[in-house]
């Protein structure tokens, strides 16, 4: 039953895709060379949002060879730490972290794993390759995979659950009142989304993949940033790129500064984190309920 569902849904996303990628060649050159242009320019926060997406996409990109690799070489050296199944031991969770999220073959991780944090309990292992980490990256990424697969098999029978129970959800464990109101930014959302978009933005409010694909402007909300400096200056502003070794923002007024992270302390706000701190907090019955319960504002 189930099975069926998913399997109809799964051709039919592929379906969607394929058609837009049909489309997307037709986009004309030209909007590819400014798009080429725009990453040259900015390319971090667009492939960060890109490696995002396709992690949570499920990864059917996953060489399953690489996997076996980086678990062979996580579970001896790191799943002490971190838990075998790397959901977290003494040291964090790296399934629901957003640098591993954003990882792409080891860039964000690489540097973590070669210089470590002595100071905060993680070990340096300099001597572990390139293609090592690498490896070890695409082993998390399909832990995260596994972890949001499961949502997948919700899509074929979205509207099943219980919107009374989705409403106490919504006010309750939830939280999702301290941030959303259904007669104020979430009001009418179910005629402005089908459901299997709304489940989607829903459990990762991100912009839509197919949009990006084909170059539209999709509106996000900003990650704020605040830095405090060692001459104990402190600067706000709107997240332009953040690393191991340095953080830039747009501040208040419009200015691009940027820090080295040796000094600054930094502290990142995105407004997006709540919601992937549930991601792996939801039992399927919460998901159902709360999707029924959004499907009523219309
Ligand atoms: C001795 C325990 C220990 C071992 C072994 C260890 N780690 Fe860590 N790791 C930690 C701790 C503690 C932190 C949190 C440091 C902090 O608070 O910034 C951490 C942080 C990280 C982070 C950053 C997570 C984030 O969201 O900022 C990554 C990535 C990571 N470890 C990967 C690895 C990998 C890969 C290995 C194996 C090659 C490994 N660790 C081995 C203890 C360990
Ligand atoms: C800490 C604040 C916070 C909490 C708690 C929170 N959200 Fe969100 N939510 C956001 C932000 C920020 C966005 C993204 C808005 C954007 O990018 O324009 C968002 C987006 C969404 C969207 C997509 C809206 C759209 O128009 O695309 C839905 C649906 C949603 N949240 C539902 C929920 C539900 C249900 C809960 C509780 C389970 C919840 N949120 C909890 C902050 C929060």
């Amino acid at each position: 039953m189930r099975q069926a569902h998913f399997v109809r849904a799964l051709s039919a996303l592929l379906l969607a895709v394929s058609l837009s990628a049909a489309q997307a060649d037709q986009v004309a050159g030209a909007e590819k060379e400014r798009n080429a242009q725009q990453q040259k320019k900015d390319p971090t926060q667009k492939e960060k949002t890109e490696n995002a997406l396709a992690n949570l996409m499920g990864g059917p990109k996953l060489d399953q060879a690489a996997v076996d690799r980086g678990r062979k070489i996580f579970v001896p050296t790191c799943g002490f730490c971190h838990g075998n199944d790397a959901h977290g031991k003494s040291g964090p969770d790296l399934v629901r972290s957003t640098l591993v999220l954003h990882d792409n073959k080891g860039d964000t991780i690489g540097p973590v794993i070669h210089n470590g944090r002595p100071d905060r309990g993680m070990p340096a292992f300099p001597s572990l390759t390139t293609d090592q980490i690498a490896d070890v990256s695409t082993f998390l990424h399909s832990r995260a995979a596994d972890v949001t697969n499961r949502f997948a098999y919700q899509i074929g029978d979205v509207v099943t659950g219980d919107a009374r129970k989705g409403a106490e959800f919504f006010k309750g464990e939830g939280h999702c009142a301290s941030c959303h109101s259904t007669s104020g930014d979430l009001a009418h959302i179910a005629t402005k989304y089908q459901a299997v978009e709304l489940q989607r933005r829903m459990l990762y409010p991100a912009p839509n993949l197919i949009d990006m694909f084909l170059g539209k402007a999709v509106k996000t909300a900003p990650i704020k940033v605040t830095v405090h400096t060692a001459s104990g200056e402190e600067v706000s502003g709107t997240l332009d790129h953040i690393d191991e070794f340095t953080v830039s923002l747009h501040d208040a007024a419009g200015w691009y500064r940027s820090f080295s992270r040796e000094t600054a302390k930094v502290d990142v706000q995105d407004p997006r984190a709540a919601h992937e701190a549930l991601l792996p907090k939801y039992t399927d019955d919460d998901m159902h309920n709360l999707l029924a319960y959004l499907e009523t504002l219309k």
